[in-house]
């Protein structure tokens, strides 16, 4: 190499190097102003790193945030304050700890509040413009449409569907007693409570026992497997949330889109055919759909699709992983797991073997179980809340500004010891009638609370309720040499155990 070309590579490394160094100084200062906007409104807050902020997991867990609200929740707590500020990389979240600040968020004051925030792109992506990122009017009207989906009478149409969806779930297990198998209990829920929602919300029969790699068991894998890519994603979206929805970005692959978007339009023409009705979901969007084709707010097509994707996806993981933490705790604590099995079999003893919709109200240990699994693992970990309307906080000086992301952590507040003494434990008897009245309000809320709740708790209790009755009424759960102690992953959006819960089950003789 000649001296020439030697000085023009070293020019070169040279302009490299200083153009590399500028850029992480530029985001180094860049990270460095973010984190002082709660200083600049007069809050306390959290000291965050740069440039994670108060994402404090790592590898993949480092994108997103959802037991780490319960860190959040104990350092705010532990100054003594109502509330915080914390950063989730650059974005400022306020994070609220007093439960009568909670109370007037999500339910008194509700209208300055009716936001969540939640990356959706409505133009580049219509088809997932459901219930759950929707804002404002097109909120409320959606909810008000959609809500007779969920009220007590259609429960009551719905309990056989559901309870026939058991079938599968018992020969699933039997087999695997029959061969000496150990199961990964979280694969096994996931497969009933996926049949569940395709027979009862789409009136679809998926047979996800049969078919262990069907297309809907395989979309559920794949939302919830966070990979880098998936991760890098959601950062941008989050730091420059208006260039990614200009560059058309979307929350869920196409792939994905478009298989529900064809599952939907079978199903649809299938039934328009055929000529049938049924009392489900579906039908109700289908009649909704062309009630309102020529009205000023008509429920289209990709509302549909976009509402069928999200009861999908908010509908069987939620569940699934209540139960299988549920079995997690009822195999390592046999004594509560053999109290549940006696009221389960004198409930069924009264209605002849046979569950009916009324009786299933005399479970009251049952419930008692499921409060506190969803009490220690709420399946959405932090509440989300955006200021819509610009609001004085009462008795503090804080104004909350239009577009202000709020965070109510929900798994603070069921792990906070002077709600729940000794927390961590798993002990149903919290929610015994006779304690239960002594939680304090907005303290407990695994389905959020006020008017944008949970929509399908109703039917997440019902299909809970029918497959712990039908599992617990033919086997006795224990723990196995595979067994670990669960833990709550971090960085994820949704409750997930840490590692595969894996149990030992073993056929009851019933005669
Ligand atoms: C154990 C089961 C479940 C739990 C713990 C749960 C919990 C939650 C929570 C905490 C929220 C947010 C509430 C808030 O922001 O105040 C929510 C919203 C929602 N859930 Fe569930 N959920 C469960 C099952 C289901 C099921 C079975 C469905 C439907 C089939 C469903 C559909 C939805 C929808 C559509 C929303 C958005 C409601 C709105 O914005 O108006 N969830 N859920």
């Amino acid at each position: 190499m000649d001296d020439l070309m030697l000085h023009r590579c070293l020019g070169f490394l040279f302009y490299v190097t200083a153009l590399v160094v500028v850029t992480f100084f530029c985001i180094f200062l860049y990270f460095k102003y973010s984190f002082t906007h709660w200083y600049r409104r007069g809050v306390p807050y959290i000291k965050p790193k740069i440039p994670f902020g108060n994402n404090n997991s790592f590898g993949t867990g480092a994108f997103s945030y959802g037991i780490e609200s319960l860190d959040w929740y104990r350092e705010i707590k532990k100054r003594g304050l109502k509330y915080g500020g914390a950063w989730s990389w650059d974005n400022p979240l306020l994070v609220i700890v007093d439960p009568e600040y909670i109370k007037t968020i999500l339910v008194k004051d509700f209208d300055h509040f009716t936001d969540r925030h939640f990356f959706h792109n409505p133009k580049y992506d219509p088809k997932n413009e459901s219930l759950f990122v929707v804002e404002k009017d097109e909120w409320k009207y959606m909810r008000q449409n959609l809500s007779p989906t969920f009220t007590p009478v259609k429960m009551k149409t719905m309990f056989e569907g559901v309870k026939r969806c058991t079938v599968p779930l018992i020969q699933c297990l039997e087999e695997s007693v029959k061969n000496g198998e150990i199961i990964d209990i979280k694969d096994v829920m996931s497969a009933y409570t996926i049949d569940v929602i395709g027979a009862n919300i789409y009136g679809l029969q998926l047979e996800s026992f049969k078919a262990k790699d069907s297309k809907f068991r395989e979309i559920g894998r794949e939302v919830f497997n966070i990979t880098w890519m998936k991760g890098i994603k959601v950062i941008f979206f989050r730091m420059y949330e208006k260039i990614a929805r200009n560059l058309g970005i979307t929350i869920l692959s196409r792939d994905i889109i478009m298989s529900f978007d064809q599952i939907v339009k079978d199903t649809v023409e299938y039934r328009r055919k055929n000529e049938v009705k049924y009392q489900d979901f579906m039908q109700l969007s289908m009649d909704l759909h062309d009630s309102t084709k020529d009205k000023d707010r008509p429920y289209t097509f990709d509302h549909l699709v976009s509402n069928i994707i999200v009861f999908f996806l908010a509908g069987f993981d939620t569940s699934a992983t209540t139960l299988s933490f549920c079995l997690y705790h009822l195999a390592m604590n046999p004594e509560i797991q053999e109290k549940l099995r006696n009221e389960i079999m004198i409930t069924l003893k009264a209605c002849n073997g046979d569950l009916t919709f009324e009786a299933m109200k005399n479970l009251t240990y049952l419930r008692q179980i499921l409060d506190e699994t969803l009490r220690l693992y709420p399946p959405i970990n932090a509440l989300s809340r955006v200021t819509v309307k610009s609001y004085k906080l009462k008795d503090s000086n804080l104004i909350l500004n239009k577009g202000d992301k709020i965070i109510i952590p929900v798994v603070g507040l069921h792990r906070d010891p002077e709600y729940f003494p000794d927390p961590d434990r798993f002990d149903p008897d919290r929610f015994s009638p006779e304690r239960k009245n002594s939680i304090p309000s907005n303290v407990y809320m695994p389905f959020g609370d006020g008017p944008r709740a949970c929509i399908g708790m109703r039917f997440a209790l019902m299909q809970m309720t029918l497959g712990l009755v039908e599992i617990l009424s033919n086997f006795r759960f224990s723990q196995c040499d595979e067994t670990v102690p669960v833990k709550p992953k971090r960085g994820v959006f949704i409750m997930a155990p840490n590692n595969v819960i894996y149990l030992k089950a073993e056929k009851i003789c019933n005669d």
